[in-house]
């Protein structure tokens, strides 16, 4: 019996060397290990062995199987690893490219218009989307019954009769100034809301920069020099700007800012309504009642106020006719920028 196992171990070594595939190698692995093999057959006859070395025997019998069982795992292991290695792999394919997200073309044009006015020396004040109607409306001169709120309308919400959502970035003027001393400068950008029937160049949300100065001696020619310093850096001096009287509770006197139409240059798109013109933003002196709101002394102080939408801003740089693609979310869109 012993021979018999040493003869095993012996044959199966020659045998796995001389082994090339896997086949084979499996073939071999069950004629010598398998439920049916050799080895198998060999525990059998174990109870013909004589009583007094039937131990020993058992014992060499499992120390031939440790071996061939490492032997076989050995071979199989080198085997795998062979196999792997003879399969073409093309190391001059293209890889598969990791999917960067990109900073969302409003976002971006925030930062750009953002980045004039710090450059001017404005501090950049984040504020709140959700506010009252003291702060959206009646601190900045809009009582109750006055028509302006008309052009304003909003989202109310449900539980908190005084709240809305704020419908311009204008209640960041009494909130800042309220906590501040003057002089200030300050822009502040943010998301508003407006209850609108939404077509190309209107949405529900859109983004708004609010900028403001509050200084001793600050008047109107301040308020444009800073605003054509704004377009020309955006736009750079091919564009036409005009300024328009205006009317806005808190700014005294107010006006509007409108560029030419870069979209159809001035042709008439849907974008410009067909006028050539778009209103960029709305814009004054500060109200001096405003001012008083802000807890500031309005005889020592004045100060310029503006408010500008960005969604058409970038939408103009882009050449994009509806406002509506910035909100869905498309790929196909956002992978543009
Ligand atoms: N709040 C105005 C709007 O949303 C813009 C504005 C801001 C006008 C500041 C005057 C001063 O249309």
């Amino acid at each position: 019996m012993r021979q018999q196992l040493e003869k095993l171990l012996r044959e199966a070594k020659e045998a796995l060397d001389e082994v090339q595939n896997k086949e084979s190698y499996e073939r071999l692995f069950y004629d010598i290990l398998g439920r049916q093999g050799t080895l198998a057959s060999m525990s059998k006859q174990m109870k013909e062995v004589p009583e007094n070395i039937r131990k020993d025997m058992g014992k060499f019998l499992n120390m031939v199987k440790d071996e061939l069982v490492e032997l076989f795992e050995e071979k199989g292991q080198t085997f795998t690893r062979t196999e792997k290695e003879s399969t073409f792999f093309d190391y001059t394919l293209p890889g598969t490219a990791k999917k960067r997200g990109t900073i969302h073309p409003i976002n971006q044009y925030l930062e750009k218009v953002l980045a004039i006015f710090t450059s001017m020396g404005y501090e950049v004040v984040h504020g709140n989307e959700v506010e009252t109607e003291e702060y959206n409306f009646e601190l900045l001169n809009i009582p109750k019954d006055h028509p302006a709120r008309d052009i304003q309308d909003t989202f109310y919400i449900d539980k908190h009769p005084n709240w809305v959502m704020r419908t311009h970035t204008s209640n960041m003027q009494l909130r800042t100034m309220q906590e501040r001393k003057p002089p200030q400068r300050i822009v502040s950008p943010g998301r508003v809301y407006r209850n609108e029937a939404l077509d190309a160049s209107h949405e529900a949300a859109f983004y708004q920069i609010e900028g403001f100065a509050i200084d001793v001696g600050i008047r109107l020619t301040d308020l444009l020099g800073t605003l054509e310093t704004m377009m020309k850096g955006l736009f750079g001096n091919e564009v036409d700007v005009r300024f328009r009287p205006h009317y806005f509770p808190y700014t005294e006197p107010s006006l509007e800012v409108d560029m030419s139409c870069l979209i159809c240059k001035q042709k008439g798109c849907s974008v410009c309504k067909k006028t050539g013109w778009i209103e960029l933003l709305g814009a004054g002196l500060i109200h001096p009642k405003v001012i008083e709101n802000m807890g500031i002394d309005s005889a020592k102080y004045s100060g310029f106020a503006f408010g500008v939408g960005i969604d058409r801003l970038m939408m103009l740089e882009h050449g994009i006719n509806d406002v509506r693609l910035s909100y869905k979310s498309d790929l196909r869109f956002l992978k543009q920028f």
